[in-house]
């Protein structure tokens, strides 16, 4: 029996100083409640009473050297590893790094913004109101009779009777007439609604920037300074800009007013179609109705309005010809502004 013990204790030493990897599977081999160790262990009972002590500490040498042997395999196993994971893990810090992909600001935003500042800078202050709105502000208080054909069904989406997706961001001239008292320096940017079928130049959702000014004596000249300065500002200090006479229920008289093309000044070319010019807005003086419906003396007050297509300049300044592009979010059209 002792030579068995011996025998484990040289074989279990020699397999552990060999191991490379799990040292697990050697210590249950020996020492495990299966293991050879203790199967001789087991066996003792066999033994005389004055061969159990000698054989017994036998055994305890053997299962004190296997385990101290296999604690020393392990350490030296932890330090190859590490050694090893040392040389093949190496980080080359002077590696060129992944830039992360940063967004940036939509064409939409980025014009609106612009806009918006060129008026800011002129002294108005920023008024907004909500996108789903009452017939009554939309419609009614604009002036807008009830055979109007913007209020039909097939131009507007109706909520209910008597509330709807605002079709055009003016409805916020009767919220900023009734909750201020004038003078009013106001514009007003946000998202409109109209029944449309999407094409290059129709989207059922786009942007406006409403425009309102009210004071004694105002008139259609400031309306004119105002609007050619913020031309100017915007599209270049040579842009010329012109008035074209227009209906709307809600200003007389009333204008769409062009841009002189800023790419070829008015020359003609592929941006403005050969006209020389763009359409960008439509303006008039407030109809005295719309004052009145805003709680304002029309025979105090004089004011104008302009009403202003977002998506219109947004293309127009990153030469897009088709409105889609701009609301489909394909990163790579975006990505080149
Ligand atoms: N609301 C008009 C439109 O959507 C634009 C406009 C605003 C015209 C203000 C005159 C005055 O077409």
């Amino acid at each position: 029996m002792k030579q068995q013990l011996e025998q484990i204790r040289t074989t279990a030493i020699a397999e552990i100083a060999a191991a490379d990897t799990s040292l697990e599977e050697i210590r249950i081999k020996y020492l495990g409640k299966k293991g050879a160790l203790t199967a001789i262990l087991r066996g003792m009972g066999s033994l005389t009473p004055e061969e159990r002590p000698v054989i017994g500490a036998v055994a305890n040498e053997v299962r004190n050297d296997i385990e101290s042997a296999l604690e020393k395999r392990g350490a030296e196993l932890k330090k190859l590893s590490l050694a090893r994971s040392l040389v093949e893990e190496k980080l080359d810090v002077t590696y060129d790094a992944i830039a992360p992909n940063a967004g940036h600001i939509h064409p939409i935003t980025r014009a609106l913004e612009r806009m918006t500042e060129i008026f800011i800078d002129m002294g108005f202050s920023i008024v907004e109101g909500p996108e789903v709105e009452t017939v009554g502000n939309n419609f009614d208080a604009l002036n807008a009779p009830a055979d109007h054909p913007s209020r039909d069904f097939q131009d507007t989406f109706y909520i209910t009777e008597s509330t709807l997706l605002r079709t055009q961001t003016s409805p916020v001239q009767i919220r900023a007439m009734r909750g201020m008292t004038p003078p009013i320096r106001i514009i007003s940017p946000g998202r409109v609604y109209r029944s449309d079928v999407a094409d290059a130049s129709h989207s059922p959702m786009f942007h406006q920037l409403e425009g309102l000014v009210i004071d004694k004596g105002i008139t259609m000249g400031d309306l004119k300074g105002i609007l050619s300065k913020f031309a100017k500002t915007m599209f270049g200090p040579e842009t010329k800009t012109r008035f074209r006479p227009h209906n709307f229920p809600f200003t007389e008289p009333s204008a769409e007013v062009d841009v002189s093309c800023f790419v070829c000044g008015g020359k003609g070319c592929r941006l403005c179609k050969n006209e020389g010019w763009m359409e960008i807005l439509g303006a008039g003086m407030v109809h005295p109705e719309v004052l009145r419906a805003g709680g304002i003396d029309p025979d105090v007050y004089t004011g104008f309005a302009f009403g202003m297509g977002v998506e219109r300049v947004a293309m127009v300044m990153s030469g897009i010809d088709d409105l889609r592009l701009m609301f489909e979010n394909d990163a790579r059209f975006l990505k080149q502004f």
